[in-house]
């Protein structure tokens, strides 16, 4: 029988280049130079997921069969008995595509190929296009147009948007305030001058980030209907997933749902019963590889496509296993992509390349990434309070960000 190779360490790597701190899983083999690397950013709550891998998992896994990643993903989801919360599935997501690196090196192939192989030569992409005003987001939809994408996501204002009708009562705290319904009527006009001036064939989306009511989110999907989104995210809030229903039998607006998800119970039931269009899980979110492989080839059966989480606070190693998955899946949709700056491709050599919109990998053997550990550990992660999670509606009510 072959040498087994077993888990010797787990390392934690935690580093921000630029605005989100990214925690990096490297996990070292017993054969002398194999090691492999996993996301399990959660930059919010990072320290919380430092110690849950340092502390908890480490011990766990030293010593472990690093070809059993089947058997180490059940076991590390139950070892805690309580599961499926963020910071051990983040902590888990670590561990795991550092072990589907660690096989695609040892098989000499790169993870798309243990999946099944390509179904596509490159992922494609939707860019972030955004204004203060309706002119500027058409600018800067043209701009991205000129840049090859033909799929671009158009908000205004930022999240919630900019809320000018704003009477808040005498007294009211600082926090990030918006106002639903504002919202709903200026998107409505952004949106349908954003399609009127740049014409039918380029593909928008929109994200409400979930700051509407359920029955304003019904009426949301059903007006924008005519501008054709390629499709509308996270209309409702993970809490209100039964209202999915109710906007699925009145209009024809794609739905996209899933960054917030990190349950079972939350993605399975609208995949089954056929009320969304795109599952859009954040990989590491969901504890990594091995459970996004699952729900892309269930979500296959029911016609509904994968479009993954990937903005800046999944790392540039996130973004690898995203575009894996993305070149196997028969179901691929889109990919969200974030457009790293110059430091993160130095301090990860092989972070995949976007050409005319199109995301390539680079076909090295695992994941295809690897990080510069001493020029990561010169931007080491700031300590900060979460201001734009602080949101308030016009009477100055805590609301969801
Ligand atoms: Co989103």
């Amino acid at each position: 029988m072959a040498d087994i190779v077993t888990i010797k360490d787990v390392q934690t790597i935690i580093t921000q280049p630029a605005g989100s701190r990214l925690v990096i899983v490297k996990l070292i083999t017993s054969e002398p130079g194999l090691y492999g690397l996993g996301c399990a950013t959660f930059t919010q709550r990072f320290h919380a997921v430092y110690a849950a891998i340092e502390k908890h998992l480490k011990p766990f896994l030293i010593g472990r069969d690093v070809d059993r990643i089947e058997e180490i993903w059940q076991m590390s989801m139950v070892n805690s008995y309580w599961r499926n919360g963020p910071v051990l599935n983040n902590a888990i997501s670590g561990v795991d595509q550092a072990l589907w690196d660690i096989k695609g090196k040892r098989a000499n192939m790169p993870v798309y190929q243990l999946l099944g192989g390509k179904c596509r030569e490159a992922a494609d992409t939707y860019a972030h296009a955004g204004g203060s005003d309706k002119h500027e987001v058409v600018d800067s939809v043209r701009k991205y147009q000129e840049q090859g994408y033909r799929h671009i996501r158009i908000q205004m204002g930022g999240y919630g948007g900019q809320a000018d009708a704003l009477q808040k009562p005498e007294g009211a705290p600082e926090g990030a305030y918006y106002n639903p319904r504002e919202y709903c009527r200026r998107m409505l006009d952004m949106i349908e001058h954003v399609r009127t001036e740049v014409g039918p064939e380029v593909e928008l989306l929109h994200d409400i980030h979930e700051r509407l009511r359920p029955s304003d989110a019904v009426q949301f999907a059903k007006d924008v209907e005519p501008f054709k989104l390629f499709f509308l995210e996270d209309a409702l809030a993970p809490e209100d997933n039964e209202w999915f229903r109710h906007i699925r039998t009145q209009c024809a607006t794609p739905i996209a749902m899933g960054e917030l998800f990190n349950h079972p119970h939350e993605w399975t039931p609208l995949i089954q019963n056929r009320l969304i269009d795109f599952i859009r899980m954040h990989i590491s979110q969901m504890g990594g590889i091995t459970p996004a492989r699952n729900v892309a080839a269930f979500a296959n059966m029911y016609n509904v496509r994968t479009a993954w989480h990937g903005p800046g606070d999944t790392s540039p190693v996130g973004h690898a296993a995203n575009l894996h998955i993305d070149l196997w899946a028969p179901n691929f949709g889109i990919q969200e992509w974030c457009r790293f700056n110059e430091l993160c491709y130095e301090i990860f050599p092989g972070l995949p390349e976007v050409r005319n919109g199109y995301l390539y990998p680079n076909d090295k053997p695992g994941l295809g990434i690897d990080i510069n550990e001493a020029l990561a550990a010169k931007y080491p992660p700031k300590d900060e309070i979460i201001q734009w999670t602080q949101t308030r509606s016009p009477d100055g009510s805590p609301m969801r960000p």
